[in-house]
């Protein structure tokens, strides 16, 4: 296990698309070893969501969530999401219904602002044995599942915000925004 060197905002890596993996390559020493350094990474910062290319590794595959769990659907517990590993991921809104909330990015530290995204998605992807699955998330889960996703396209969450007027430092987020929000 290592913990590995996040990408910042203006790496090239962090817009550049990433490619699929093949099926056969996820049992592969390096895929496993770079997802278990994954989990890790995202541990050690802190954060609920983290893309490969976040690591730069321009595959397609995150990890995400916040604790141990044999059932990993239905997600719709806003701050008690499931580890997951996502290689693949096809993601398809299943309500039209869209949420404004915060977000932050391990590759743009210190910062926070308000994105759209669909309330629920559904997921399709395959697991670290190389096995399909499928869920439905709505909320925080369903947030994090787009976030990252996007990651692998080369989209950060900057990009997706309506405006930039509710972009803030962390310091002034919680003196000024945290009381609207539950956290
Ligand atoms: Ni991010």
């Amino acid at each position: 296990m290592a913990i590995l060197k996040v990408a910042r905002l203006g790496h090239p890596v962090l817009r550049h698309k990433a490619a699929p993996i093949a099926k056969d390559e996820i049992q592969s020493p390096r895929i496993q070893q770079l997802i278990d350094d994954m989990f890790e990474t995202m541990q050690e910062y802190a954060g609920i969501g983290l893309a490969a290319p976040q690591v730069h590794e321009g595959i397609r595959l995150f990890v995400a969530g916040v604790r141990d769990a044999d059932v990993i659907t239905p997600m719709t517990e806003d701050v008690d999401m499931p580890f997951l590993t996502v290689i693949n991921p096809e993601i398809v809104p299943v309500t039209k219904e869209v949420v404004s909330d915060w977000e932050g990015c391990l590759s743009i530290p210190d910062i926070r602002g308000q994105v759209p995204r669909a309330d629920a998605v559904r997921l399709r992807a395959l697991d670290r044995t190389g096995k399909k699955y499928e869920l439905v998330a709505s909320g925080l889960p369903a947030r994090v599942i787009q976030h990252e996703t996007d990651h692998l396209d080369g989209v950060v969450f900057f990009d997706r915000m309506k405006s930039l007027e509710t972009l803030a430092f962390m310091d002034e987020f919680r003196r000024y925004w945290a009381k609207d929000h539950e956290e």
